[in-house]
């Protein structure tokens, strides 16, 4: 399981400590060692389970928690102490740094703050290239018009990802309005992404995957609210937590986006590792390609992940030619994946994923292939040290300004 942190947690308020508990059992990344309701007695428990993180909830009693901070600080100088509080005194902020707290997080504690405080201690821990091995990887399948072939891709892309052991992999269906991912993976979910959004912040591990349906080829899928009404309902900065919590607890998220290229579709690709722009070899896909890729060029960071997929290769005669097509967006061509309409209709009808209903075509070794260039790519990525991809930094850096959580040394 990578590196996981050990943590320990001390709280006198039984519902406080409750509550951080059920927060922290969500994440993989995290190893509940040891809790406990006084404070007296937490530098003997940290000092006989030697965690990398000592939690100390300082509402109970401020000042005898903070007592316990600088003791720790000097008695376990190894545990990075993390700190929570209601308030965001700046005075109670300055009295824990001095005590040696390195994190201070505001309680209730939002989950991405905990992810963010707990990335920045992993790094120092274990520096930032090993941290990143516990990472997620997030795929977005954008399209250059409707009906290209976006959500047949996204949802056979997750089931033959999901056919390795070692990979957990869910599904969110962000086609708000017209989504149809479950359609493909024949499946009436009991929840959406609406229930999942407003309650993100209750939810732990074993809730969020109960939360969402899982298919016979170990896919997880969050489908489009029910209601399109219910669209409204989740802004970019719910979506922003919900991708968050997923990307704590699976290690490949495949994003199926709408074609409006909405708020919502935007905080997809900002989150995405990558970004997989699905087109076919007609002139109107083609000059949305352009355009997209020109607008998209624009946000930092984007221009690198993007990669055009050529969708339905071989349709007709009258198809533009790939070496046309390349030129035309003036990029190279990461993908292709040969046209077989029979095949996709009978998979899309029968609601039975390509790596089940026809694992021999071409159209599904061409994803089963491209599945697996994207984990090389993983993989690749990991190898190299790059400071700035560490998955859970980049992930909550992209909105600095909207985190709670404190580095205060
Ligand atoms: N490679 C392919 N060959 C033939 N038909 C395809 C291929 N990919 C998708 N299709 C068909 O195209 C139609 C639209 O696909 P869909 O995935 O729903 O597109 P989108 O999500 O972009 O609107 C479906 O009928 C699907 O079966
Ligand atoms: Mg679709």
């Amino acid at each position: 399981m990578g590196n996981v942190l050990r943590l320990a947690l001390v709280d006198p308020g039984d519902a406080t400590r409750e509550s951080i508990k059920t927060t922290l059992l969500g994440l993989d990344m995290v190893w509940l060692e040891a809790e406990c309701s006084r404070y007296e007695f937490f530098t003997d428990v940290v000092a006989q389970t030697h965690p990398d993180i000592g939690l100390v909830a300082l509402d109970h009693d401020p000042d005898k928690a903070l007592q316990l901070v600088s003791k720790l600080n000097q008695s376990a100088p190894d545990c990075a102490v993390l700190v929570v509080s209601a308030s965001s005194d700046g005075n109670l902020i300055l009295r824990a740094m001095r005590a040696g707290a390195k994190e201070f997080l505001t309680s209730p504690v939002r989950i991405e703050d905990l992810l963010d405080a707990l990335g920045r201690i992993a790094d120092r821990r274990f520096g930032r290239g090993e941290s990143r091995s516990r990472g997620s990887t997030i795929v977005a399948v954008a399209g250059a018009t409707g009906g290209v072939g976006t959500t047949s891709i996204a949802v056979n892309l997750g089931c033959a990802l999901a056919r390795n052991d070692k990979n957990s992999v869910a599904l969110v269906d962000l086609d708000l309005c017209l989504g149809d991912a479950d359609v493909f993976l024949d499946s009436i979910p009991d929840y959406t992404l609406v229930d999942v959004a407003q309650n993100v912040t209750r939810l732990d591990f074993t809730l969020l995957k109960r939360s969402l349906t899982k298919h016979s080829s170990g896919l997880f899928l969050l489908p489009r609210p029910v209601q399109m009404e219910d669209m409204a309902l989740i802004t970019p900065d719910d979506l922003q937590r919900v991708i968050g919590l997923l990307k704590a607890t699976f290690t490949h998220l495949v994003l199926d986006l709408s074609k409006s290229y909405t708020p919502l579709d935007q905080v997809a690709l900002q989150m995405a590792d990558e970004v997989l722009l699905v087109t076919q070899l007609d002139l109107p896909c083609l000059r949305n390609v352009v355009r997209l890729l020109m607008s998209l060029g624009a946000i930092t960071g984007m221009a690198d992940k993007v990669k055009v997929v050529v969708n339905r290769v071989g349709l007709e005669n009258g198809q533009i030619s790939l070496k046309k097509a390349q030129e035309t967006i003036g990029r190279e061509i990461y993908w292709q994946l040969p046209n077989d309409y029979r095949t996709m209709v009978e998979v899309r009808n029968n609601g039975v994923p390509l790596v089940e209903q026809a694992p021999k075509a071409a159209i599904t070794q061409a994803i089963v292939n491209l599945s697996e260039a994207l984990c090389g790519a993983d993989k690749a990525e990991e190898a190299l040290s790059d400071s700035t991809k560490s998955s859970l930094s980049r992930l909550l850096n992209l909105w600095p300004g909207k985190s709670k959580a404190t580095p205060i040394k």
